[in-house]
């Protein structure tokens, strides 16, 4: 492998951050984040290292899940700026060699889009077939509902024509009838849009629930989401050939993986990896790595232009859904005992560091873990810094509280009232005075320089985001130990779960004695690589290893 290759399939070695622009930073003090704001914090993000923007969405919408409830797929909402402000952002990042991509919202629409409002008028409407109807009484579907807090069936009556609509999230998000070729013609020139406009690809919201098998009454409504995918990547392909698909696909890996497109590499280039984030807390809980060993070893091969992407937080519940009851069991008694904690029987609403008591150690061997197992790392907004949860905003949106920027007014966000603020700002423990950029940046020792580093380590380390995965057996079950290889490039990463000390014997790594094992941070020489070599980890302490060969000056 040549380093240039890690510019042409980009998505291979990426660093993603994920941020609302609602919460990100307010420019014009009218309470709200918007793309000027995000304009001016795009150099913090070159700084971070960052490689791509996920930008959750932004599109006009009534706001009842967070944006996620689009009715315009080509808009900017009106609080957020103007689509030339969309652009300015867009070209900005570009410019300090970021990519920027957005979330593809398919599944379904709000139902004040123009598409709905028209469908459910009448049964004849042009727009009808765009969703997916029943005209007879639904079965009991509530074991299919995904917000079991606020719905119970799958199916909506709509009173004015007398039919069921159906609905896997919220009633007021319709699914679209992705079997209908004109929906099809819809997303495809929704794609095409944002691609002209300068986005480098899209994070494809709900996947699995793309309408594949539904009983109407009418008989079987059938449609192939795969199909659909392999379009739309064609599309993408022919039009931008570096864009990306980065999906959302929550199910056990023999399931997941034919969204990769079965052998074919033809479908999502990249998912993120449930099973594996989900196995890391169950091993966080434990102490123990073998949770996370046994999974990765599960994880099925992929072609060499696909991607995991790897991460510990995302915007929504931290499900556990994957893990067998006793396993989320453990995981809930760890860090999130308490059933407010708690979201939909499967899930925790915390962010890290106040499930880990704010340790610093754990907090930062978690990071390190995650930047070192193959994959792209993605972060949500706000890691960086080690942001808190606000456990007053209710449900899932207890992590999009604003960002802290500063110790100042609604710590830097915004300089309105905060009754303005589309969310409270965390106090507390968290609270800006104690978690916020503009004070992490200038310590060499916090957590933001921290990660910091590991992101600029990682991109200098392609072997972890394309090479082959071996897990190494130190004869200690609480340390997780891998290594990545990648022709002439290796790292061996060692990462104590446990709150003690331990010494572990690294075996000869196989090399030749040509090749010598040397701390990734420091660059320290350790040892040759053909001999045992004792390591000592402090309680959740780390390392890197690279290998250097002979005649190397520096490590690679
Ligand atoms: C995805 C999003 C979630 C949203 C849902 C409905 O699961 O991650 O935030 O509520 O889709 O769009």
């Amino acid at each position: 492998m040549r380093i240039t290759e890690t510019s042409d399939m980009w998505w291979k070695n990426a660093v993603v951050y994920c941020l609302d622009v609602e919460t990100f930073l307010d420019s014009d003090g009218d309470g709200v984040g918007d793309l000027a704001g995000l304009a001016q914090r795009i150099d913090y993000l070159a700084q971070l290292g960052v490689t791509c923007l996920w930008l959750m969405p932004f599109y006009p919408s009534p706001q009842r899940d967070d944006g996620y409830d689009v009715t315009d797929m080509y808009g900017v909402d009106r609080r957020y700026g103007d689509p030339g402000h969309l652009v300015e952002v867009i070209r900005t990042a570009h410019d300090r060699g970021m990519r920027v991509i957005a979330d593809l919202l398919v599944n379904h629409t709000s139902d004040k889009h123009p598409w709905f409002v028209s469908a459910r008028r009448s049964t004849t409407s042009r727009y009808r077939d765009y969703y997916v109807w029943r005209d007879t009484e639904p079965p009991d579907t509530s074991d299919q509902v995904v917000f079991p807090d606020k719905e119970d069936s799958i199916w909506e009556l709509d009173e004015r024509t007398g039919e069921w609509y159906l609905h896997h999230f919220y009633r007021h998000q319709p699914d679209l009838n992705v079997a209908n070729p004109a929906v099809v013609e819809e997303i495809i020139r929704v794609i095409e849009y944002w691609l002209e406009v300068g986005m480098d690809g899209f994070r494809v919201d709900a996947v699995p629930f793309f309408v594949s098998d539904v009983e109407t009454g009418a008989g079987q409504h059938a449609t192939d989401p795969h199909r659909l995918l392999e379009q739309v990547r064609a599309f993408l392909v022919r039009r931008r050939g570096d864009a990306v698909l980065l999906g959302e696909v929550n199910l056990p890996y023999a399931d997941q993986v034919r969204f990769f497109g079965d052998g074919e590499g033809n479908q999502l280039h990249m998912m993120f990896d449930f099973a594996a984030m989900q196995a890391t807390y169950l091993s966080f809980a434990r102490g123990d790595a073998r949770p996370l060993r046994d999974t990765l070893a599960r994880r099925p091969e992929i072609l060499p232009t696909c991607q995991w992407a790897t991460f510990l937080r995302n915007h929504d519940e931290l499900t556990l859904d994957q893990l067998s009851e006793d396993e989320r069991q453990e995981v809930f008694d760890s860090f999130g005992a308490d059933p407010e904690l708690q979201l939909y029987g499967r899930g925790l609403r915390r962010r890290l560091p106040p499930m880990l008591d704010g340790d610093p150690r754990r907090i930062r061997m978690a990071y390190s873990l995650v930047f070192s197992l193959p994959g792209s790392p993605t972060l949500f907004y706000g890691e960086e810094i080690g942001m808190g949860e606000n456990l007053d905003i209710p449900g899932r949106m207890s992590v999009r509280s604003p960002m802290q920027w500063s110790s100042g007014r609604n710590g830097g966000f915004s300089s309105a009232a905060p009754s303005r603020l589309p969310r409270p700002v965390t106090g507390d423990g968290y609270a800006p005075e104690h978690v916020n950029v503009a004070d992490q940046t200038r310590d060499p020792g916090s957590l933001w320089s921290c990660i910091r580093s590991l992101i600029w380590l990682r991109r200098t380390c392609p072997e972890i985001g394309w090479g082959r995965y071996e897990a190494i057996d130190v004869g200690a079950h609480q340390v997780f130990a891998h290594r990545c290889d990648l022709e002439q490039a290796a790292t061996i990463a060692l990462h104590n779960l446990g709150p003690d000390p331990v010494v572990v014997t690294l075996p000869p790594t196989g090399d030749d004695e040509e090749v010598e094992l040397v701390d990734a941070f420091d660059h320290a020489h350790l040892a040759a690589a053909t001999e045992p070599v004792d390591i000592t980890l402090d309680g959740y302490g780390y390392r890197w290893l690279r290998l250097r060969r002979a005649g190397e000056v520096i490590i690679p």
